[in-house]
């Protein structure tokens, strides 16, 4: 009986689990859907179709896993030609830009 009832509870956690891990994925493949969005708006025009650059302007996919601060810092302040994006993106979209981003890395 108790062994039974172990069983049933091992079973309930290993399905809870497996259905967290389940709902973190789709939330971030929902991000990154949004984050393509978002980059085609604003973007694109310099940045290249697909996150492809042309050479003109620095290619996103090179970003490092770890450079989410350098990454947040030039969005929001802007660097070189690139404008300012402070007050125009909220922190919800930049999140969203940096999945889609990752989800294309050349370094994963
Ligand atoms: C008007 C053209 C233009 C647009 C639009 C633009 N960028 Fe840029 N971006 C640039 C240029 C040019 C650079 C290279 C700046 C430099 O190093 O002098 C750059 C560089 C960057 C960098 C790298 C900065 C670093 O740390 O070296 C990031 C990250 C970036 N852009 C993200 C974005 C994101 C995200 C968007 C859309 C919200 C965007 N850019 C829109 C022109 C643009």
């Amino acid at each position: 009986m108790l062994d039974r009832m172990l069983r049933v509870a091992a079973f309930v956690i290993i399905a809870a689990s497996v259905m967290g891990a389940q709902r973190s994925v789709a939330e971030d493949n929902a991000k990154i859907a949004a984050g393509e969005t978002v980059y085609n708006t604003y973007c694109a025009t310099c940045h290249g179709d697909n996150l492809v650059s042309s050479g003109q302007t620095f290619d996103l996919r090179k970003l490092p896993a770890d450079a989410r601060p350098r990454f947040e810092n030039s969005v929001l302040k802007g660097k070189g030609q690139m404008p300012p994006w402070q007050g125009v993106l909220s922190s919800d979209e930049i999140d969203q830009l940096w999945h889609y981003i990752r989800d294309n890395a050349h370094e994963k």
